[in-house]
């Protein structure tokens, strides 16, 4: 199995403790410039572009200014992100198929009787704002760094928080998510839910990965499923890589995990997901690739991991 993490131990924590992540809002002004490009606009999620922008502009960050973020706008910008690819081969393009692949999912998992949908470090995604309108029995909640969690919470309310979407201030290295859940009164088990780990798992070692995907099945109901992004091996481990992963190392959000798409069933059978998605091979998806997984039966048969603790996801 072609899967793993750094085996030095010299990687750094993976973000920044007091500021948003630097990754969630560079992935928001690349979606947002990818808007602007060709006819990428009526290929996204409808209302991602109007809602991104907005988002951003009412969290009044530091770095990302309204003037800053309308560069989304200008022809050089997406030039920028281009060549940015030198550095994350394809990410330009891919983080738009990897937006409409985690809606369509959401879609999918909604019209199969989802009623509850988790978004795990949301950043500055709009899943939820785009969907909870249209899905009023549907609850989703957002789950994020409390550095990120403030600043989106803050753009949030001034947008006009929707009833059915739940935020939620949570440091994942220090509460689980069973935990962090339990603490909102809308959440239920019993419920069937859609669990999204979107450009979130290779920033964790290997072994919170897994303890991620044995935490989310505790508090789940058979038929869940989760979706998520992971890095392949061959960037993350080739030379090639090299210059592009210490770009994202020096701000704090090191790449730490990594598997191939056909390694996946391997490499989650100690928990109790099943990947229903098929092996991805698609270029497009950048240094990336897709997956799907279900609890096709109650979880309490599979043995669980070692808690979250000192070496969580920092
Ligand atoms: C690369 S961003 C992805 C954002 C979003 N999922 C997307 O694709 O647009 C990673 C997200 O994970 C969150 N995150 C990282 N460590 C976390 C932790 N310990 N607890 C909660 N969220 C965390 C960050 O705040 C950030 O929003």
């Amino acid at each position: 199995m072609s899967a793993g993490g750094p085996s030095d131990g010299s990687y750094s924590r993976p973000m920044q403790k007091h500021n948003p992540s630097e990754t969630a809002l560079k992935v928001a002004h690349s979606v947002l410039t990818l808007s602007h490009t060709g006819d990428w606009n009526d290929r996204l999620p409808p209302r991602l572009r109007q809602l991104t922008e907005e988002l951003m502009i009412a969290a009044k960050l530091r770095r990302y200014t309204p003037r800053v973020i309308q560069t989304a706008r200008k022809s050089w910008m997406a030039r920028m992100y281009r060549w940015n690819d030198l550095l994350l081969p394809g990410m330009f393009h891919a983080l738009g198929y990897r937006k409409c692949y985690i809606n369509d999912t959401a879609l999918k998992a909604i019209a199969a009787g989802a009623t509850q949908v988790v978004i795990l470090g949301a950043g500055f995604d709009t899943l939820a704002m785009r969907l909870a309108p249209e899905f009023a029995q549907v609850h989703f909640f957002e789950v994020d760094h409390p550095a990120t969690a403030k600043a989106k919470h803050a753009a949030i309310t001034e947008l006009g928080q929707p009833d059915n979407v739940h935020l939620l201030s949570v440091d994942l290295e220090r509460t689980k998510i069973p935990q962090a859940m339990a603490m909102d009164k809308h959440w239920q088990s019993a419920a069937k839910t859609l669990f999204i780990a979107e450009g979130l798992l290779m920033y964790l070692r290997h072994t919170d990965v897994l303890d991620l995907f044995q935490q989310a099945s505790s508090c789940a109901t058979k038929g869940s499923q989760i979706v998520f992004s992971h890095c392949l091996p061959a960037w993350a481990t080739g030379t090639a890589g090299t210059v592009g992963r210490f770009m994202v190392r020096t701000v704090g959000e090191p790449i730490q995990s990594w598997v191939n798409s056909a390694d996946l069933p391997e490499y989650l059978d100690s928990t109790p997901w099943t990947v229903v998605s098929g092996v991805d091979s698609d270029n497009r998806h950048g240094i990336e690739r897709y997956a799907v997984a279900e609890l096709l039966e109650a979880s309490s048969h599979r043995p669980t991991h070692p808690p979250l603790g000192r070496e969580g996801w920092a």
